[in-house]
């Protein structure tokens, strides 16, 4: 009887599952919606029982989908969305809705703490305090729900990020792995533990932390009533991280991007805890009994950008339509778009940057912006790129996510970075992670060796730019940004 692994793959706004053979193809797939909740400006809620509604009825449709039988899945994979903090009881039942990571309700909180304790947390979780990581978000849980800090004294609330909460559902054990941990702003990335001085700082009761293991591991098996079957659980990253490894990417100095709403830039650091004053320093992955380190560079908007010019300014309908108008031009003709309707993520962190169009004249039309926006993601990408060289060699970068269909944008990422840009043949770099971690640990597959093997470029971009084009462009959108900074404080 031939066998699979089962990957579920809980995003920010969707749950998806995708069932993969030993050559990685995808044999099927599910994917379910769920709402957001926005009960305040800024805050950002997910049901967590509407996260698990998805998610199970995700399996369900690709075992369907797969036509296989439940019994024939040697082991699931959990990849997730990170720092979004959820609180339930001992039956699985959730406390309060999950505090998504973008949402900004303990930003306040954050810039308190950060005042006296910034450097201690950077030090200790190699993160730049802010409201994105799990710690206040939990501690505001703690503060604001009523009842909720007692019964956690009296040991009868568990904490985790999504993953922990899928996997308690699914198998009943609290558990998380290191990627997961290294986003909460409570673990010590050099002793590799929950941080006794954050614990106290957050005020936060040790009884409600999951026990922190491998990101490849049996964890758990599944409850027989959910599938019918005792299936290993036994891979677990986020989702970024698990991208990384999807991507093969095993060795220091490779890296890879993820272009979603935003992007997310990892590059492996392997053993070594590497600290830049612009990036995150994050933990990869626990594999063997060691860990790896990587330094990530978050952008908060880049395919946003282009679903505003579709569903905010509507100058397209669709979002590949961008490809074809930008090849209408030469050149940006001097047009740039610094897409910080959010502020600035890395390298720049300013979060009164706001949104800017420069370079308009006349004959400026839609070509004009849609390049500008196409442009601007592989700038801020290379932004980040340039951090990460400060401190590791890169060769090459490796990319996924939706975005990556447009060639146009892969051909300029590749100019402007002056690097050969590479698309794999499995564009389901994720999911496909955390079933690799999922069936490494259960001899699925033996070895990174013959993961390595799997991984296959589709398409590979060779720069092809000069160097004096490549460098006004670059200035130019330096330029652009330096304007765009602290503009809400105007
Ligand atoms: O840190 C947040 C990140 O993990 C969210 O990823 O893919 O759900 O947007 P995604």
């Amino acid at each position: 009887m031939e066998r699979y692994v089962l990957s579920l793959d809980e995003g920010t706004t969707s749950a998806r599952a995708i069932i993969f053979d030993r050559e990685s193809n995808v044999m099927g797939m599910g994917q379910y919606e769920f709402p957001q909740h926005y009960p305040k400006p800024g805050w950002v809620e997910h049901d967590p029982e509407e996260i698990w509604d998805a998610q199970f009825r995700a399996i369900k449709t690709a075992i369907e989908n797969a036509k296989i039988e439940p019994t024939q899945i040697a082991a699931i994979g959990v990849t997730n969305q990170r720092e979004t903090t959820i609180v339930w009881d001992r039956n699985g039942k959730p406390l309060y809705n999950a505090i998504v990571w973008q949402c900004r309700r303990t930003a306040e909180m954050v810039e308190e703490i950060k005042r006296e304790y910034g450097d201690v947390i950077k030090e200790k979780t190699g993160l730049v305090p802010d409201a994105y990581f799990s710690a206040s978000k939990l501690k505001w849980l703690l503060d604001n729900v009523p009842g909720l800090r007692e019964k956690a004294e009296r040991g009868e609330v568990l904490f985790g990020t999504v993953d922990t909460f899928l996997i308690y559902r699914l198998t009943g054990e609290h558990v998380t792995d290191y990627s997961n941990a290294s986003r909460t702003m409570l673990f010590n990335i050099r002793k590799l533990d929950w941080d006794e001085e954050l614990l106290e700082l957050f005020d936060i009761p040790e009884e409600v932390l999951p026990e922190i293991r491998e990101s490849s591991e049996v964890y758990g098996y599944t409850k027989k009533e959910l599938l019918g079957a005792e299936i290993p659980v036994s891979g677990d990253a986020g989702d970024q991280q698990a991208a990384l490894f999807g991507q093969a990417g095993f060795e220091t100095g490779m890296v890879k991007a993820t272009y979603g709403t935003g992007s997310f830039i990892l590059v492996n650091t392997g053993k070594t805890v590497r600290y830049s004053d612009n990036l995150l320093t994050t933990i990869a992955w626990g594999l063997d009994g060691k860990v790896t380190y990587a330094l990530e560079g978050s952008v908060f908007v880049t395919g946003a950008a282009v679903q505003w010019l579709r569903d905010g300014i509507k100058i397209i309908k669709h979002a590949a339509e961008t490809e074809e108008l930008a090849e209408k031009l030469e050149s940006n003709e001097g047009v740039y778009f610094v897409p910080a309707f959010v502020g600035l993520g890395a390298p720049y962190w300013d979060q009164f940057a706001r949104g800017l169009i420069i370079g308009i004249t006349r004959g400026t039309g839609r070509e004009h912006l849609a390049r500008a926006t196409l442009e601007a993601i592989a700038y801020l990408t290379r932004d980040v790129i340039e951090e990460m060289e400060k401190l590791v060699g890169i060769k090459e970068l490796r990319v996924d996510g939706g975005a990556t269909k447009n060639d146009f944008l892969m051909q300029f990422q590749a100019d402007i970075l002056n690097r050969r840009v590479v698309r794999p043949v499995v564009k389901e770099t994720t999911a496909l992670g955390a079933a690799y971690l999922a069936g490494l640990a259960v001899d699925y597959w033996e070895s990174l060796e013959e993961i390595k093997e799997l991984w296959k470029a589709e398409r590979v971009f060779e720069p092809r730019m000069d160097e004096e084009t490549r460098e006004r462009l670059y200035n130019g959108w330096k330029e652009a940004v330096k304007r765009a900074m602290g503009w809400a404080k105007v």
